[in-house]
C-alpha cells in the first residue's frame, strides 16, 4: 500500500499502525495523500465582543483551525473531547460519500462521551470548494467549534482564474453574548431565543481584524455565514467583488458590490486591491432584520498611506427583491473543471427526467404548550439510538420509514422521529415551500444539487417552466425567501442516512429537520462503506460489535 503522507502534525507510530488496521479492506482509497489531524476540544475563555464568554476551543483556538486539502485527499481526524458533555462535529458541504458514518450528526454518530476520543476517516472524494465544520449536538454551534476547510483542485486540473495572491477566509456569523447552555434552556422552555448581540468575522465581533493586502494584486476570500440566525451582507469598500465559487461550483464570474450570505452558505469572491494604498473598511451587516447588526474587519494595504476615508459603506437591509435577482444571477460556469478535468456543464442535468417530487413546507406549530418547528407538519425528536446505527444493526421501534409525509398536509405539528426512505439512483425534485414571514436556509447531507429555480408566492406544476434547466449552481444549501418557494434537482447517488435540515440553527434544534434513507437492496460495500471499526455504539446498539478486524 503505497501512501503519500502529508502529516499535518506528528503522531506516534503506533496511531498510524492503527489507522492502516482501520483503513484496511474499507474502500478508501490507499494511493490518495493522508492527512492526519489530532483535536483538543476543551471549554475556554473567549471575548469575541469584549467580555469574557465560555467559547468551545479547538486546541485552544476560537475559530477552530482551518483544514486545507486537495480533492480524494484522505482526511483523519482524532477528536478528543475535552468537554463534560457528549460532543460531535459535522462536515457541512463534505458529501462523505457512501459513508454517513462519518457525518458527525446525532442521526449517523453515537456521540463522543466526556474524555474519550472518535477518530473521523473521511475522503474529500470529487470535491473542490470552500466548506466549514461545525458542532452539531445540543447548542454548541452558539459556542464555536467551527471552522473553514478549503478543498484545492489537484495540480493538473485547470482553475478558471489565475493563481491568486492570497486566500483568505472570512467565517462571519450573528453571535450571543448569553451562552449555548442559557440559549438551549431558552428553546427547551418553549420560549424563542431573543435578536443576537452582534456579528462576528473570525470569532472577532470588535474589528479586530485586518487582512493585509499588496497593492494591484488579487486575492480570494472564502466566506462563510457560520452564524445561527441570521443572513448576512458582505462587502469591501471601494472595491467589488468577483464571484468565483461557491460550495464546490465554479460560477460565471459576475462582479458584485455587495454579496447576500444566508446561513450556512459558503462563497469564494476575488478581490483586487486597485485603489489607493489606503486601509479599507470590509463591512459585515444583518439582512431582513429591523434592527441592523454590523460589524467591520480591516482591507490593509501594505503600502497604506492611513485609515479608511469616510465611514464603513452601507448595504441592502430588508430588500428582498434584490436579493432574489443577485440570486438568480448566480450561474454555473458549465465550461470551466470541476474536480474533474471535464467541464463542469458536461453531465446535463436538465435532460434527465426526474423520478419523484418532494414538497417540503415549514411551519412554526406549538405542541404541547411549546414552540417547536416543523417540516410538512412533523417535528423532529432524535431516538435513543443513532438512526443509522440501528438501521445497520436491525434495531426495530427506534424510527420508521415514511414517517414524514412527501407533501405539506398543512394539519396539526406532531413529534417524530422523521425519516423519509429514498432509492438510490432516484432522481428528485424537491420543492422547500416557505408559507411563513421568515427568511429560511435548508441543507441536505452528503448531497450537492442544482437550484433550478425560486420565486414568490406558492408553487405549483406551472413554475416548471420557469426553471433553469441549463445552467443553474450545483450547491448543498438553498435559501428560501419569506412566502417563496425554491426547488433543487438531486441525483440520489449517496448511499446513507442523511440528514436535511433548515440552518436557523433554533429551528433545527428544535424540530425542523429530519433524515433521508436513501437504500441500496444490493447491501453492497460498492454502494455504501461497511460500519467502521471504531464506530462509537450507544443506545440499544451498546454492547454490539462492529466487525472483526
Ligand atoms: C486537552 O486539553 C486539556 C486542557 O488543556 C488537557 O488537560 C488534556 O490533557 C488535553 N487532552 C489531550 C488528549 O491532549
Ligand atoms: C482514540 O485515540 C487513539 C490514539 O490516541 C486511537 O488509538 C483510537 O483509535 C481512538 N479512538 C477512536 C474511537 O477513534
Ligand atoms: C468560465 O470558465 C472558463 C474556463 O476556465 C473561463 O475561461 C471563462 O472566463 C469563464 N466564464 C465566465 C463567464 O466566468
Ligand atoms: C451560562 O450562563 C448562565 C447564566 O448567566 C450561567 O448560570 C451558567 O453557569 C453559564 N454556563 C456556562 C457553562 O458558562
Ligand atoms: C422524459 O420524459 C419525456 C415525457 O415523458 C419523454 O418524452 C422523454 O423521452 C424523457 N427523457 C428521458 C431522457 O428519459
Amino acid at each position: 500500500m503505497a501512501t503519500t503522507r502529508t502529516t499535518t502534525n506528528t503522531l506516534p507510530a503506533s496511531s498510524s499502525i492503527l489507522l492502516l488496521l482501520l483503513l484496511s479492506a474499507s474502500s478508501v482509497l490507499a494511493d490518495d495523500p493522508y492527512r492526519f489531524f489530532t483535536w483538543n476540544v476543551t471549554y475556554g475563555d473567549i471575548w469575541p465582543m469584549g467580555v469574557k464568554q465560555q467559547g468551545i476551543l479547538i486546541n485552544s483556538q476560537f475559530p477552530g483551525p482551518q483544514i486545507e486539502a486537495v480533492t480524494n485527499d484522505n482526511v483523519i481526524i482524532n477528536v478528543f473531547n475535552s468537554l463534560p458533555e457528549p460532543f460531535l462535529i459535522s462536515w457541512n458541504g463534505i458529501q462523505q460519500r457512501r459513508s454517513s458514518w462519518q457525518d458527525g450528526v446525532y442521526g449517523t454518530n453515537c456521540p463522543i462521551p466526556p474524555g474519550r476520543n472518535f477518530t473521523y476517516v473521511m475522503q474529500f472524494k470529487d470535491q473542490i470548494g470552500s466548506f466549514f465544520y461545525f458542532p452539531s449536538l445540543a447548542f454548541h454551534k452558539a459556542a464555536g467549534a467551527f471552522g473553514g476547510i478549503r478543498v484545492l483542485s489537484r495540480p493538473m486540473i485547470p482553475v478558471p482564474f489565475p493563481p491568486p495572491a492570497g486566500d483568505f477566509t472570512l467565517l462571519i456569523g450573528d453571535w450571543y453574548k448569553a451562552n449555548h447552555s442559557s440559549l438551549r434552556y431558552m428553546l427547551d422552555s418553549g420560549r424563542d431565543l431573543p435578536f443576537p448581540d452582534g456579528v462576528l468575522i473570525n470569532g472577532r465581533g470588535l474589528s479586530g481584524n485586518a487582512f493585509t493586502v499588496d497593492q494591484g494584486r488579487t486575492y480570494r476570500f472564502r466566506i462563510c455565514n457560520v452564524g445561527l440566525t441570521t443572513s448576512l451582507n458582505i462587502r469591501f469598500q471601494g472595491h467589488t467583488m468577483k464571484l468565483v465559487e461557491v460550495e464546490g461550483s465554479h460560477t460565471l464570474q459576475n462582479t458584485y458590490s455587495s454579496l447576500d450570505v444566508h446561513l450556512a452558505q459558503c462563497y469564494s469572491v476575488l478581490v483586487t486591491a486597485d485603489q489607493q494604498p489606503l486601509d479599507y473598511y470590509i463591512v459585515v451587516s444583518t439582512r431582513f432584520t429591523s434592527k441592523v447588526l454590523s460589524t467591520t474587519a480591516i482591507l490593509h494595504y501594505s503600502n497604506s498611506a492611513g485609515r479608511p476615508a469616510g465611514g464603513p459603506p452601507g448595504g441592502p437591509t430588508i430588500q428582498i427583491d434584490w436579493s432574489f435577482n443577485q440570486a438568480r444571477s448566480i450561474r454555473w460556469n458549465l465550461t470551466a473543471s470541476g474536480p474533474r478535468p471535464n467541464p463542469q456543464g458536461s453531465y446535463h442535468y436538465g435532460l434527465v427526467n426526474t423520478t419523484r417530487t418532494i414538497r417540503l413546507a415549514s411551519s412554526a406549530p406549538v405542541i404541547n404548550g411549546k414552540q417547536r418547528y416543523a417540516v410538512n407538519s412533523v417535528s423532529f425528536i432524535p431516538a435513543d439510538t443513532p438512526l443509522k446505527v440501528a438501521d445497520f444493526y436491525k434495531i426495530s421501534g427506534v424510527f420508521s420509514l415514511g414517517s414524514i409525509p412527501d407533501s405539506p398536509t398543512f394539519g396539526g405539528g406532531y413529534l417524530q422521529t422523521s425519516v423519509m426512505a429514498a432509492n438510490f439512483r432516484d432522481y428528485v425534485e424537491i420543492v422547500f415551500e416557505n408559507y411563513e414571514n421568515t427568511m429560511q436556509s435548508w441543507h441536505i447531507d452528503g448531497y450537492s444539487f442544482w437550484i433550478v429555480g425560486m420565486d414568490g408566492g406558492q408553487w405549483s406544476s406551472a413554475s416548471r417552466k420557469n426553471y433553469n434547466l441549463r445552467d443553474a449552481v450545483a450547491r448543498c444549501t438553498v435559501q428560501v425567501y419569506p412566502k417563496s418557494w425554491s426547488a433543487i434537482y438531486m441525483p440520489l447517488d449517496n448511499v446513507g442516512m442523511w440528514n436535511v435540515r433548515s440552518e436557523n440553527w433554533a429551528r433545527q434544534y428544535l424540530g425542523q429537520q429530519f433524515y433521508l434513507r436513501v437504500y441500496s437492496p444490493a447491501n453492497s460495500w460498492r454502494d455504501e462503506n461497511p460500519i467502521p471499526r471504531n464506530a462509537l455504539l450507544c443506545g440499544r446498539a451498546a454492547g454490539r460489535r462492529t466487525r472483526p478486524l
